[in-house]
């Protein structure tokens, strides 16, 4: 399962890059707008931070097909790494086609049903995200959601790849691995938190005190 950083904060996505954890990152227009910085600066430090084989993926802010078309192309064109966010409209979902018919891969965004998610793959889709934690946060289940996507994905065999968005714990992530998805965007302390268990951090502390008093010394380093 690939992992993306669900930010545009370039020091969350410098720290998780140097851990070397992700595999690209996932933005939208209210997580660029928060910077307070211009967007085209904020993209050049991105592409600045992330190595080469990471996927970036930007979004659009049009909503008619000639618009969605040419500020999709623009964003493709600034770097190999882009995948462009699109929302599922009708004319972003025209716009998909067209696009990955073209050769660029798209990402359609803000997508809350099965059928919106079946449609995004006969239009082409390369990533398909379903925002889960949006969907709880009205107190739906959006795990049935995903569940049904991955059926549907599966019994018709599309390509398009499912990115779980909208991540709101740690038990989402876990639960997105069990489903099958192929990526989770999740925000940066979601990603931190995968690293802790306490049993960890207390057997850490007891194999360095049992070292300490035995008065070992270590091979030459
Ligand atoms: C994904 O691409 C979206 O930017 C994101 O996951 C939305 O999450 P939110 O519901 O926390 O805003």
């Amino acid at each position: 399962m690939k992992l993306f950083i669900d930010s545009a904060k370039i020091e969350e996505i410098q720290k998780l890059e140097d851990l070397g954890v992700i595999d690209g990152i996932t933005t939208n227009p209210t997580l660029a707008s928060v910077t307070g910085k211009k967007f085209k600066d904020l993209v050049s430090e991105i592409f600045e931070t992330l190595s080469k084989d990471r996927i970036i993926n930007l979004e659009v802010i049009a909503t008619d097909y000639d618009n969605i078309l040419k500020q999709a192309r623009a964003l493709a064109a600034l770097d190999s790494r882009v995948v462009v966010k699109i929302p599922c409209i009708p004319d972003g979902l025209k716009a998909c086609k067209k696009l990955s018919e073209e050769g660029i891969r798209v990402n359609i965004t803000l997508v809350f049903s099965p059928m919106q998610a079946l449609l995004c793959a006969k239009m082409g889709a390369f990533y398909v995200s379903p925002f889960v934690g949006r969907l709880d946060d009205i107190s739906m289940d959006g795990m049935d959601v995903i569940s049904e996507i991955v059926k549907i994905y599966k019994n018709y065999e599309y390509k398009t790849q499912i990115l779980f968005a909208s991540v709101r714990s740690v038990e989402h992530i876990r639960l997105a691995a069990l489903a099958g998805v192929d990526i989770v965007t999740s925000p940066y302390n979601f990603i931190m938190e995968m690293y802790n268990h306490p049993l960890t951090d207390k057997g850490l502390a007891q194999f360095l005190e049992d070292w300490k008093n035995a008065g070992e010394e270590f091979i030459a380093v």
